[in-house]
Protein backbone atom coordinates (compact mmCIF):
# COMPACT_ATOMS: atom_id res chain seq x y z
CA UNK A 1 0.00 0.00 0.00
CA UNK A 2 1.03 3.76 -0.34
CA UNK A 3 1.59 5.20 2.70
CA UNK A 4 -0.40 8.20 2.32
CA UNK A 5 0.92 9.48 6.36
CA UNK A 6 0.98 13.50 5.82
CA UNK A 7 3.94 13.20 8.54
CA UNK A 8 7.25 12.78 6.78
CA UNK A 9 9.07 10.47 9.01
CA UNK A 10 7.22 10.95 11.93
CA UNK A 11 8.89 9.32 14.98
CA UNK A 12 7.88 8.42 18.68
CA UNK A 13 9.59 9.93 21.43
CA UNK A 14 8.76 8.25 25.08
CA UNK A 15 10.21 10.62 27.56
CA UNK A 16 11.40 9.26 30.87
CA UNK A 17 13.08 11.16 34.34
CA UNK A 18 16.07 9.41 33.90
CA UNK A 19 16.42 9.04 29.93
CA UNK A 20 14.83 9.62 26.17
CA UNK A 21 14.46 7.00 23.60
CA UNK A 22 13.25 7.56 20.53
CA UNK A 23 11.90 5.05 17.45
CA UNK A 24 11.02 5.70 13.72
CA UNK A 25 9.71 3.09 11.39
CA UNK A 26 9.41 2.51 8.05
CA UNK A 27 6.74 1.06 5.92
CA UNK A 28 7.68 -3.04 4.80
CA UNK A 29 8.65 -2.51 0.75
CA UNK A 30 5.48 -3.03 -1.21
CA UNK A 31 6.93 -6.30 -2.72
CA UNK A 32 7.32 -7.65 0.81
CA UNK A 33 4.95 -10.86 1.63
CA UNK A 34 6.13 -9.50 5.40
CA UNK A 35 4.21 -6.76 5.89
CA UNK A 36 5.57 -5.60 9.48
CA UNK A 37 7.34 -2.16 9.86
CA UNK A 38 11.01 -1.63 9.83
CA UNK A 39 12.90 0.57 12.29
CA UNK A 40 15.16 3.16 10.71
CA UNK A 41 15.94 4.60 13.23
CA UNK A 42 16.48 3.72 17.39
CA UNK A 43 18.02 5.78 19.84
CA UNK A 44 18.36 6.78 23.50
CA UNK A 45 20.45 9.12 25.99
CA UNK A 46 20.58 9.06 29.28
CA UNK A 47 19.43 12.04 31.55
CA UNK A 48 21.21 12.21 34.86
CA UNK A 49 18.80 12.35 38.10
CA UNK A 50 17.37 16.33 38.53
CA UNK A 51 16.36 17.23 34.71
CA UNK A 52 13.61 15.61 34.99
CA UNK A 53 11.39 14.80 38.26
CA UNK A 54 8.38 12.45 38.86
CA UNK A 55 7.41 13.84 35.03
CA UNK A 56 8.22 17.25 35.71
CA UNK A 57 10.85 18.87 33.76
CA UNK A 58 12.62 20.56 36.44
CA UNK A 59 15.65 21.73 33.73
CA UNK A 60 14.31 22.46 30.73
CA UNK A 61 17.29 24.23 29.48
CA UNK A 62 19.62 20.61 30.10
CA UNK A 63 16.92 18.90 29.10
CA UNK A 64 17.01 20.37 25.82
CA UNK A 65 20.31 20.05 25.13
CA UNK A 66 19.93 16.40 25.49
CA UNK A 67 17.40 16.02 23.31
CA UNK A 68 18.79 17.74 20.72
CA UNK A 69 21.90 15.82 21.09
CA UNK A 70 19.27 12.40 20.74
CA UNK A 71 18.22 14.13 17.57
CA UNK A 72 21.47 14.66 16.01
CA UNK A 73 20.92 18.21 15.78
CA UNK A 74 24.47 18.92 17.60
CA UNK A 75 26.74 17.90 14.86
CA UNK A 76 27.01 14.31 15.79
CA UNK A 77 25.38 10.73 14.94
CA UNK A 78 22.21 10.34 12.67
CA UNK A 79 20.16 13.41 12.51
CA UNK A 80 16.65 12.82 12.68
CA UNK A 81 15.11 15.69 9.73
CA UNK A 82 11.36 15.01 10.19
CA UNK A 83 9.74 17.03 12.59
CA UNK A 84 6.50 15.42 13.33
CA UNK A 85 6.65 13.64 16.70
CA UNK A 86 4.49 11.49 19.11
CA UNK A 87 5.39 11.70 22.33
CA UNK A 88 4.29 10.06 25.47
CA UNK A 89 3.09 11.76 28.77
CA UNK A 90 4.18 10.71 32.33
CA UNK A 91 2.46 7.78 33.38
CA UNK A 92 2.50 9.39 36.99
CA UNK A 93 0.87 12.45 36.28
CA UNK A 94 -1.62 11.12 33.68
CA UNK A 95 -5.49 9.27 34.13
CA UNK A 96 -6.83 6.47 32.54
CA UNK A 97 -9.53 4.42 32.69
CA UNK A 98 -12.88 3.55 31.15
CA UNK A 99 -16.08 4.47 32.36
CA UNK A 100 -19.92 3.46 30.99
CA UNK A 101 -22.42 6.20 30.01
CA UNK A 102 -26.16 4.95 30.03
CA UNK A 103 -26.63 6.23 26.62
CA UNK A 104 -26.13 4.45 23.29
CA UNK A 105 -23.13 5.35 21.12
CA UNK A 106 -24.56 6.67 18.84
CA UNK A 107 -26.44 9.49 20.60
CA UNK A 108 -23.39 10.13 23.19
CA UNK A 109 -22.31 13.91 22.87
CA UNK A 110 -18.78 15.67 24.26
CA UNK A 111 -20.85 17.45 27.17
CA UNK A 112 -22.28 13.66 28.37
CA UNK A 113 -18.73 12.35 28.38
CA UNK A 114 -17.57 15.50 30.42
CA UNK A 115 -20.13 15.70 32.72
CA UNK A 116 -19.63 11.49 33.79
CA UNK A 117 -15.67 12.82 33.48
CA UNK A 118 -16.06 14.93 36.70
CA UNK A 119 -17.14 12.27 38.91
CA UNK A 120 -14.04 10.27 38.00
CA UNK A 121 -11.37 12.42 37.31
CA UNK A 122 -8.91 13.27 39.95
CA UNK A 123 -8.33 16.79 37.96
CA UNK A 124 -10.42 19.91 37.76
CA UNK A 125 -11.67 19.69 34.19
CA UNK A 126 -10.66 23.10 33.66
CA UNK A 127 -7.22 22.22 34.73
CA UNK A 128 -6.79 19.64 32.04
CA UNK A 129 -6.79 18.60 28.79
CA UNK A 130 -9.46 15.14 27.82
CA UNK A 131 -9.28 12.91 25.23
CA UNK A 132 -11.97 10.11 24.60
CA UNK A 133 -13.20 7.34 22.70
CA UNK A 134 -16.09 4.81 22.29
CA UNK A 135 -14.89 1.49 22.72
CA UNK A 136 -16.32 -0.62 19.86
CA UNK A 137 -18.86 -3.27 20.93
CA UNK A 138 -19.55 -5.98 18.97
CA UNK A 139 -23.74 -6.46 20.11
CA UNK A 140 -25.94 -3.39 20.03
CA UNK A 141 -26.35 -1.87 23.67
CA UNK A 142 -28.16 0.90 25.39
CA UNK A 143 -24.97 1.39 27.36
CA UNK A 144 -21.62 3.02 25.92
CA UNK A 145 -18.14 2.45 27.00
CA UNK A 146 -16.19 5.19 26.77
CA UNK A 147 -12.14 4.98 27.14
CA UNK A 148 -11.03 8.66 28.62
CA UNK A 149 -7.60 9.96 29.31
CA UNK A 150 -6.84 13.15 30.78
CA UNK A 151 -3.65 15.41 31.94
CA UNK A 152 -2.75 18.50 33.49
CA UNK A 153 -2.78 20.88 31.38
CA UNK A 154 0.39 22.60 32.71
CA UNK A 155 2.61 19.03 31.93
CA UNK A 156 1.41 18.57 28.61
CA UNK A 157 2.42 22.23 27.75
CA UNK A 158 5.30 22.14 29.17
CA UNK A 159 6.28 18.90 27.11
CA UNK A 160 5.01 20.75 24.26
CA UNK A 161 7.11 23.99 24.45
CA UNK A 162 10.25 21.32 25.32
CA UNK A 163 9.86 20.04 22.27
CA UNK A 164 8.93 23.41 19.75
CA UNK A 165 11.84 24.79 21.16
CA UNK A 166 14.15 22.05 19.41
CA UNK A 167 11.71 22.35 16.64
CA UNK A 168 9.89 19.43 16.66
CA UNK A 169 6.18 19.83 15.62
CA UNK A 170 3.95 16.97 18.33
CA UNK A 171 1.22 15.56 16.46
CA UNK A 172 -0.01 13.44 19.51
CA UNK A 173 0.57 13.51 23.15
CA UNK A 174 0.13 10.07 24.29
CA UNK A 175 -1.06 8.21 27.55
CA UNK A 176 1.96 5.73 28.18
CA UNK A 177 -0.29 3.15 29.26
CA UNK A 178 -1.70 3.54 25.29
CA UNK A 179 1.29 3.52 23.86
CA UNK A 180 2.58 0.31 25.76
CA UNK A 181 -0.96 -1.77 24.68
CA UNK A 182 -0.53 -0.53 21.32
CA UNK A 183 2.92 -2.14 21.09
CA UNK A 184 2.08 -5.44 23.49
CA UNK A 185 -1.43 -6.54 22.44
CA UNK A 186 -2.26 -8.30 19.89
CA UNK A 187 -5.15 -9.26 18.09
CA UNK A 188 -7.86 -11.57 20.36
CA UNK A 189 -6.07 -11.49 23.37
CA UNK A 190 -8.39 -12.73 26.19
CA UNK A 191 -8.23 -10.33 29.52
CA UNK A 192 -4.56 -9.29 30.39
CA UNK A 193 -2.22 -7.29 32.39
CA UNK A 194 0.82 -5.68 31.44
CA UNK A 195 3.61 -4.69 34.08
CA UNK A 196 5.72 -1.48 33.12
CA UNK A 197 9.00 -2.09 35.21
CA UNK A 198 11.11 0.95 34.47
CA UNK A 199 14.07 3.04 35.99
CA UNK A 200 11.54 5.41 38.31
CA UNK A 201 8.48 4.36 37.44
CA UNK A 202 6.05 1.29 37.26
CA UNK A 203 2.53 0.84 35.78
CA UNK A 204 -0.11 -1.98 35.83
CA UNK A 205 -1.99 -1.84 32.41
CA UNK A 206 -5.64 -4.39 32.44
CA UNK A 207 -6.70 -4.71 28.98
CA UNK A 208 -10.00 -7.01 27.53
CA UNK A 209 -10.81 -7.83 24.19
CA UNK A 210 -12.15 -4.50 23.96
CA UNK A 211 -9.09 -3.11 24.78
CA UNK A 212 -7.04 -1.07 27.34
CA UNK A 213 -9.57 -0.48 30.62
CA UNK A 214 -7.14 0.94 32.58
CA UNK A 215 -3.84 1.95 34.15
CA UNK A 216 -2.58 2.86 37.62
CA UNK A 217 0.76 3.52 38.71
CA UNK A 218 2.70 1.32 41.27
CA UNK A 219 5.01 1.93 43.66
CA UNK A 220 7.96 -0.22 42.36
CA UNK A 221 11.11 0.43 40.28
CA UNK A 222 15.01 -0.13 39.36
CA UNK A 223 15.40 2.89 41.78
CA UNK A 224 13.21 2.00 44.55
CA UNK A 225 15.48 -1.14 44.32
CA UNK A 226 19.15 1.05 44.29
CA UNK A 227 17.80 2.58 47.18
CA UNK A 228 17.05 -0.12 49.32
CA UNK A 229 20.30 -2.02 48.25
CA UNK A 230 22.52 0.92 48.96
CA UNK A 231 21.41 1.82 51.88
CA UNK A 232 21.24 -1.86 53.23
CA UNK A 233 24.29 -2.96 52.08
CA UNK A 234 26.67 -0.01 52.08
CA UNK A 235 27.07 0.04 48.19
CA UNK A 236 27.45 2.16 45.52
CA UNK A 237 25.31 3.15 42.87
CA UNK A 238 27.07 1.34 40.51
CA UNK A 239 27.20 -1.80 42.34
CA UNK A 240 23.91 -1.94 42.86
CA UNK A 241 22.74 -1.78 39.50
CA UNK A 242 25.46 -4.46 38.80
CA UNK A 243 23.94 -6.67 41.79
CA UNK A 244 20.50 -6.37 40.50
CA UNK A 245 21.46 -7.27 37.11
CA UNK A 246 23.82 -10.11 37.19
CA UNK A 247 21.63 -11.69 40.23
CA UNK A 248 17.85 -10.64 39.44
CA UNK A 249 15.84 -13.07 41.82
CA UNK A 250 18.18 -15.47 42.82
CA UNK A 251 20.77 -15.65 45.98
CA UNK A 252 24.06 -14.57 45.94
CA UNK A 253 26.64 -16.01 48.76
CA UNK A 254 28.55 -12.32 48.01
CA UNK A 255 25.48 -10.62 49.52
CA UNK A 256 23.85 -13.13 51.62
CA UNK A 257 21.22 -10.56 52.63
CA UNK A 258 20.76 -9.19 48.91
CA UNK A 259 17.72 -11.63 48.02
CA UNK A 260 16.42 -10.94 51.11
CA UNK A 261 16.13 -6.85 50.56
CA UNK A 262 14.73 -7.75 46.83
CA UNK A 263 11.89 -10.53 47.83
CA UNK A 264 10.34 -7.96 50.63
CA UNK A 265 10.32 -5.28 47.36
CA UNK A 266 8.89 -8.47 45.70
CA UNK A 267 6.20 -8.95 48.01
CA UNK A 268 5.46 -4.92 48.09
CA UNK A 269 4.99 -5.75 44.22
CA UNK A 270 2.39 -8.72 44.57
CA UNK A 271 0.32 -6.94 46.88
CA UNK A 272 -0.09 -4.47 44.48
CA UNK A 273 -0.74 -6.49 41.34
CA UNK A 274 -3.13 -8.37 43.67
CA UNK A 275 -5.18 -5.09 44.59
CA UNK A 276 -5.01 -3.79 41.02
CA UNK A 277 -6.87 -7.24 39.77
CA UNK A 278 -9.41 -7.01 42.44
CA UNK A 279 -10.22 -3.55 41.85
CA UNK A 280 -10.77 -4.51 38.65
CA UNK A 281 -12.85 -7.34 38.64
CA UNK A 282 -15.01 -5.43 41.95
CA UNK A 283 -15.44 -1.91 40.08
CA UNK A 284 -15.62 -2.60 36.26
CA UNK A 285 -18.60 -4.20 34.44
CA UNK A 286 -18.43 -7.19 32.39
CA UNK A 287 -14.79 -7.54 33.96
CA UNK A 288 -13.44 -11.01 33.08
CA UNK A 289 -10.66 -13.37 34.53
CA UNK A 290 -7.30 -11.74 33.80
CA UNK A 291 -5.64 -14.35 32.70
CA UNK A 292 -2.41 -13.58 31.49
CA UNK A 293 0.44 -11.13 32.68
CA UNK A 294 2.93 -9.37 30.26
CA UNK A 295 5.85 -7.65 31.32
CA UNK A 296 7.52 -4.65 29.63
CA UNK A 297 10.50 -1.97 30.74
CA UNK A 298 14.06 -3.02 31.52
CA UNK A 299 13.29 -4.52 34.98
CA UNK A 300 11.10 -7.18 33.30
CA UNK A 301 14.49 -8.49 31.95
CA UNK A 302 15.12 -9.10 35.92
CA UNK A 303 16.17 -12.88 36.03
CA UNK A 304 13.71 -15.16 37.62
CA UNK A 305 10.89 -12.34 38.06
CA UNK A 306 8.28 -13.44 35.58
CA UNK A 307 8.78 -16.86 37.04
CA UNK A 308 8.44 -15.73 40.60
CA UNK A 309 5.02 -13.71 39.76
CA UNK A 310 3.63 -16.44 37.57
CA UNK A 311 3.96 -18.87 41.07
CA UNK A 312 3.23 -16.63 43.32
CA UNK A 313 0.12 -15.01 41.35
CA UNK A 314 -0.95 -17.83 39.67
CA UNK A 315 -1.11 -16.20 36.39
CA UNK A 316 0.49 -16.87 33.66
CA UNK A 317 3.59 -14.74 33.16
CA UNK A 318 6.00 -13.82 30.73
CA UNK A 319 8.20 -10.68 29.29
CA UNK A 320 5.67 -9.62 26.42
CA UNK A 321 6.39 -9.00 22.83
CA UNK A 322 7.03 -5.05 21.88
CA UNK A 323 7.75 -6.22 18.95
CA UNK A 324 5.20 -7.79 17.81
CA UNK A 325 4.33 -5.37 14.65
CA UNK A 326 8.26 -5.05 13.89
CA UNK A 327 10.18 -6.67 11.74
CA UNK A 328 13.92 -7.30 13.86
CA UNK A 329 15.49 -8.82 10.60
CA UNK A 330 17.90 -5.44 10.12
CA UNK A 331 18.91 -5.48 13.46
CA UNK A 332 21.96 -6.06 15.51
CA UNK A 333 21.45 -8.47 18.41
CA UNK A 334 22.60 -6.16 20.92
CA UNK A 335 19.75 -3.54 19.58
CA UNK A 336 17.34 -6.25 19.60
CA UNK A 337 17.94 -7.29 23.14
CA UNK A 338 16.43 -3.35 23.78
CA UNK A 339 12.82 -4.49 22.72
CA UNK A 340 11.39 -4.82 26.06
CA UNK A 341 12.89 -0.77 27.50
CA UNK A 342 12.22 0.48 24.10
CA UNK A 343 8.30 -0.94 24.44
CA UNK A 344 6.88 2.76 24.85
CA UNK A 345 8.68 4.26 21.78
CA UNK A 346 7.94 1.53 20.08
CA UNK A 347 4.06 2.23 20.84
CA UNK A 348 4.19 6.17 19.94
CA UNK A 349 5.90 5.12 16.91
CA UNK A 350 3.40 2.68 15.66
CA UNK A 351 1.09 5.48 16.12
CA UNK A 352 3.51 7.66 14.09
CA UNK A 353 3.18 5.84 11.29
CA UNK A 354 -0.14 4.51 11.18
CA UNK A 355 -2.51 6.81 12.26
CA UNK A 356 -0.99 9.82 13.75
CA UNK A 357 -4.91 11.52 14.13
CA UNK A 358 -5.71 8.58 16.66
CA UNK A 359 -5.66 5.18 17.23
N1 LIG B 1 18.65 -7.52 33.52
C1 LIG B 1 18.13 -6.66 34.37
N2 LIG B 1 17.78 -7.05 35.62
C2 LIG B 1 17.26 -6.19 36.49
N3 LIG B 1 17.01 -4.90 36.23
C3 LIG B 1 17.33 -4.45 35.01
C4 LIG B 1 17.90 -5.28 34.02
N4 LIG B 1 18.11 -4.55 32.90
C5 LIG B 1 17.70 -3.31 33.18
N5 LIG B 1 17.24 -3.23 34.44
C6 LIG B 1 16.71 -2.07 35.14
O1 LIG B 1 15.65 -1.53 34.38
C7 LIG B 1 15.58 -0.12 34.63
C8 LIG B 1 15.49 0.62 33.32
O2 LIG B 1 14.29 0.29 32.72
P1 LIG B 1 13.66 1.15 31.55
O3 LIG B 1 14.64 1.25 30.44
O4 LIG B 1 12.33 0.58 31.23
O5 LIG B 1 13.50 2.51 32.31
P2 LIG B 1 13.13 3.95 31.75
O6 LIG B 1 12.13 3.81 30.66
O7 LIG B 1 14.40 4.69 31.43
O8 LIG B 1 12.53 4.60 33.02
P3 LIG B 1 11.05 5.08 33.37
O9 LIG B 1 10.09 4.31 32.49
O10 LIG B 1 10.92 4.76 34.80
O11 LIG B 1 11.04 6.54 33.07
C9 LIG B 1 16.81 0.26 35.43
O12 LIG B 1 16.44 0.41 36.78
C10 LIG B 1 17.72 -0.96 35.26
O13 LIG B 1 18.55 -1.16 36.36
MG1 LIG C 1 9.99 3.78 30.60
Amino acid sequence: MFNNNPFEGAFGLDIGDLSLKLIQLTPASVLSNDKRFHINHMGSIILPPGYIVNGEIQQPEMVRHKLLQLLGKDGHGKKISSPWVVVDLPEPKTFLTSIEIDIPPEQITREDVEYQCQKHLPFDLSEAYLDWQIVLQLEKSRHTRVLVGAAPKTIADSYTYLLESVGLQPIALEIESLAIARALMAKGDSAGAILDLGATRSSIIIYDAGGVRFSTTINFSGEIINMALIQQLKITYEESEELKTQNGLNYTKEKPDYLKILDELIDGLIIEIKKTITYYQDHYPQATPIEHIELCGGMAQMYNLSQTLARRLKISTKPGSAWNKINPATLTEKEKSLELTMASATGLALRAIINPYND
